[in-house]
């Protein structure tokens, strides 16, 4: 059986929440939660095939509910900021939750990673996956449209973990879905990801203001320090004297991806050294997001009594553009009735 689904625990209201765990052909295993579609743990092998854990996450769900930085999790209606909680769509106003000092985030105060996802596990020809579906009604989190959201998760026999997201609307809206995983590829045996080497598929990137919103402004990185077209060790250069840098206390950037969007073209390779994993995300998307985990608190309990250190997790979110919405140049986010959104991610995982 390489699909099991055992109880994670149950909500205040009762909802009962369930945690699948998928295992391919080579014994890379992913468990998942239907709770805001979460990555709990994913392990891979390192150089010498020993599988190990490469998300950070909890052991429990009530951690999950009470204080998650966003650990695994699936992020809707719009993955990012945007500026003031406001854009406007055809005249009418669209006001949303300012949940990140003025500006909005990731989908809201009770975004897609906390909501309570319907699940459905298949052995797929590519391995086990699991399809999640949520129905975003009309006006939630001050989001037009309601939006009917399916997310399949597949844990491909090649150590792939696929995520395809298909989202349809009733009311012209707009929509930008991610996942939100930290990763660590030591396995628990670096701290900080900041000996990880980094390699962008990028020659720009939006420069944001001090609340960490584009200026609209599309910059080469050539001559700065978020230059990643070569593999480049995270802590190389994040603590240098730059304006961007200080305004994410570190990276935290959307960069701008060579190749077509709507191909799926490689996007960013992280190797680290002392196990030899490497992991490759691929996309369809224009863009991603690298935020070095500059937000995460010095020390924070996760699973099996690790504690994860300031710095201790990246996240690699593949996107459109943050405040795209309020911004005509970046590629559009407005999903319209009978249009379908569909897009790609693959986090593929491999070891030298
Ligand atoms: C954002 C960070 C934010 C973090 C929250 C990232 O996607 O870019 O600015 O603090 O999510 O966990």
């Amino acid at each position: 059986m390489k699909i099991k689904k055992q109880p994670f625990g149950t909500l205040a209201d009762g909802t009962e929440i369930a945690l699948y765990t998928l295992v391919n052909v080579q014994g890379m295993m992913a468990t998942i939660t239907n709770y805001g579609g979460a990555i709990v743990s994913l392990s891979a092998p390192d150089r010498h095939g020993n599988f190990g854990d490469v998300v950070l996450g909890f052991d429990t769900l009530e951690e999950y509910v009470d204080h998650s930085p966003y650990f695994g999790c699936l992020i809707g209606r719009f993955g990012n900021r945007i500026a003031k909680g406001r854009f406007t769509l055809d005249g009418v106003e669209y006001v949303l939750a300012q949940n990140d000092g003025q500006n909005h985030l990731h989908g809201g105060l009770k975004g897609f990673d906390k909501r309570v996802w319907t699940s459905r596990a298949l052995e797929s020809p590519n391995g086990p996956a699991l399809v999640l579906t949520y129905t975003s009604p009309d006006g939630e989190e001050g989001y037009p449209g309601t939006l009917a959201v399916t997310v399949a998760y597949t844990l491909a026999d090649d150590n792939s973990l696929i995520i395809d997201y298909t989202a349809t609307t009733d009311k012209k809206t707009v929509v930008n879905l991610t996942n939100h995983s930290y990763f660590n590829l030591s396995a628990g045996t670096a701290e900080t990801i900041l000996d990880h080497e980094l390699f962008i598929n990028a020659e720009t990137f939006t420069p944001v203001d001090g609340t960490l919103i584009p200026t609209g402004e599309i910059r080469p990185v050539g001559g700065t320090p978020l230059d990643f077209r070569t593999l480049t060790p995270i802590g190389a250069r994040i603590n240098m004297d730059d304006a961007q840098l200080k305004f994410g206390g570190g990276y935290d950037h959307n960069w701008v991806l060579n190749g077509t969007p709507g191909e799926l073209r490689l996007a960013a390779r992280v190797y680290e050294p002392t196990s030899g994993r490497v992991m490759e995300v691929h996309t369809t998307e224009p863009a991603i997001q690298f935020y070095a985990g500059n937000f995460l608190p010095p020390a924070l309990k996760g699973k099996g009594g690790r504690v994860y250190v300031w710095r201790g997790g990246f996240c690699l979110e593949t996107q459109h553009y943050p405040d795209s919405p309020n911004k005509p140049s970046f590629p559009s986010t407005v999903l319209e009735p009978g249009q379908v959104y569909r897009t790609t991610t693959i986090y593929k995982f491999l070891a030298e």
